[in-house]
């Protein structure tokens, strides 16, 4: 049973909340996983009175929710809710919200979600603790979701890091990283350690490459304050992207309980092999998109989206070759990428195995048959396919490659959003998904040294049309001339 709580979010009128929270919390209560006691308070800087924000609310649910909305169900939604104007720079807000939550009609549970821009995380934070509301006592739990990207590089995580741990303790911190609420993403967990069969081959032995892709359609949108400051590196690779080679990378856990699990994705973080400055061109590849065409109709490339200095570097496209030097891995080159404006949206975990000793079957006019793929994707399907080569039907003894496809959900599985979980997580006090802060520091050390030469080259960057797969300039990170990224989920011809 989830104790009953009070959610507050901060940025409640910004994109994600819209976007996401809000709908996740809805399906939640269309679930009946709310717990009875469960009330929202919404905090932005415009003004609204109750019933025009619920208005608001459930635009943004009907919009973005996954089924149409049900009357009943969002009147039961919208009692739960309640909407406080404020600016958090003012200390005033922080007054009117204690005197809210103590007003008799709350759970002393706290629970604060940041949709905030990572610049004021720090602030706010203090400032809840200036006004008590962070203090853990006679059983009560306070716990703050912090979104990524948690600080801009490695100073600036530990600088956020050392004033935040002055007024929460490390289990009072939720930093939400939406991929680790994803059904494909704990499917790495369960086909990795739920199954003998993947184990003995998991290993340098018999991997030759892994390929970490998450590419998109979209562009930038109306983000571009954000993504300015940020770009494809911090907004996905550093995050999510390493997130996932972690999981893949790592050793198995003594069990699945949070620090047990949170410590074998640390080792692994920890065993990347540091990249030189000198390295960095050999290792990784930035590029922008200019304008193109999207689903046959133009689109404007970044340096024309509304936001955005006309004179930017800031790439939405980024890949990066990382080794993992350990026992196991050792060698082995994981590849990781991702793009806004790309012709496709594909989110794969692609690996490829090494060449059997000796080809028997090889027809003469192919150099080199294709390997066995494993291919993880979570778009544009979420399946599981395992690529082999078998003999072509007739009476030659040619051969072609199959794939053998079985889906992680079928129609009749219900699809559930990342932030349902999560958010779900975060009542019942479970942190396992959420990222420890070691976790945080070293995926920074990993890709600061590229960020610290990025922000050196600030007249050139190279760009591809939307809608088109990355530059060719790209292949100079590969470690072999057959390496190339696989851009379909069907066997190769
Ligand atoms: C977010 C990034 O964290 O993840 C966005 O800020 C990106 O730029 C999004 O579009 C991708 O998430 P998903 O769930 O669509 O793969």
């Amino acid at each position: 049973m989830i104790e009953d709580a009070t959610l507050i979010i901060f940025g409640a009128t910004g994109n994600l909340a819209q976007v996401k929270l809000f709908p996740a919390l809805y399906r939640l209560e269309a679930a009946e996983l709310l717990p009875p006691g469960l009330r929202i308070l919404c905090n932005g800087r415009s003004e609204y009175d109750q019933e025009t924000w619920r208005e608001r609310v459930a635009a943004a649910i009907d919009r973005h929710g996954r089924a149409p909305r049900e009357p009943q169900v969002f009147a039961r939604f919208a009692a739960r809710m309640h909407y406080l104007r404020g600016d958090l720079a003012d200390t005033t807000t922080y007054q009117a919200l204690r005197a809210e939550v103590n007003n008799g009609r709350h759970s002393a549970n706290l629970a604060f979600y940041l949709a905030l821009p990572p610049h004021a995380y720090g602030g706010v934070i203090e400032q809840l603790d200036a006004c008590g509301l962070l203090a853990e006592s006679d059983g009560r739990w306070r716990r703050v979701v912090i979104e990524k990207p948690f600080g801009s590089d490695l100073e600036s995580a530990q600088n956020l890091q050392r004033s935040i741990a002055r007024h929460l303790r490390e289990h009072q911190i939720y930093r939400i990283d939406h991929y680790m609420g994803k059904a494909m993403v704990q499917n790495i967990l369960v086909s990795r350690f739920a199954n003998l069969l993947l184990e003995p081959l998991w290993n340098r032995n018999y991997i030759e490459q892994v390929q970490i892709t998450r590419t998109e359609t979209l562009g930038v949108g109306r983000r571009a304050g954000f993504y300015e400051q940020t770009g494809a590196l911090r907004d996905m690779l550093q995050s999510h992207l390493m997130q996932l080679m972690a999981l893949i990378a790592m050793e198995p856990p003594v069990s699945m309980h949070s620090e047990d699990l949170r410590d074998e994705k640390v080792k692994a973080l920890k065993s990347v092999r540091p990249i030189h400055a000198s390295a960095v061109p050999a290792v990784a590849f930035r590029a922008q998109y200019g304008p193109g065409e999207t689903d046959g109709k133009p689109v404007p490339g970044y340096l024309e989206e509304p936001g955005v200095d006309p004179h930017s570097v800031t790439e939405t496209y980024a890949a990066l070759k990382l080794y993992v030097d350990n026992w196991r891995w050792r060698g082995v080159p994981f590849y990781l990428r991702t793009g806004k404006r790309m012709p496709e949206t594909l989110s794969t975990i692609a690996i490829s195995f090494r060449q059997p000793p000796k080809q028997f079957f090889r027809s003469a006019h192919i150099e080199r048959p294709p390997p066995n793929w494993l291919i993880m994707s979570m778009a544009p399907e979420e399946s599981l396919r395992i690529e082999i080569t078998v003999k072509e039907p007739g009476i030659t003894m040619d051969t072609r490659q199959i794939s053998l496809d079985a889906p992680f959900r079928c129609e009749h599985h219900e699809k559930t959003g990342a932030y349902e979980g999560l958010l779900l997580d975060v009542l019942e006090g479970d942190n396992s998904l959420f990222l420890r802060y070691d976790e945080v520091e070293w995926a920074w050390r990993v890709v600061d040294p590229v960020l610290r030469v990025w922000a050196t080259e600030r007249d050139y960057i190279a760009t591809y049309p939307a809608g088109s797969w990355e530059p060719a300039e790209v292949n100079r990170i590969f470690d072999r001339p057959h390496h190339h990224w696989r851009n379909q989920l069907d066997p190769e011809s």
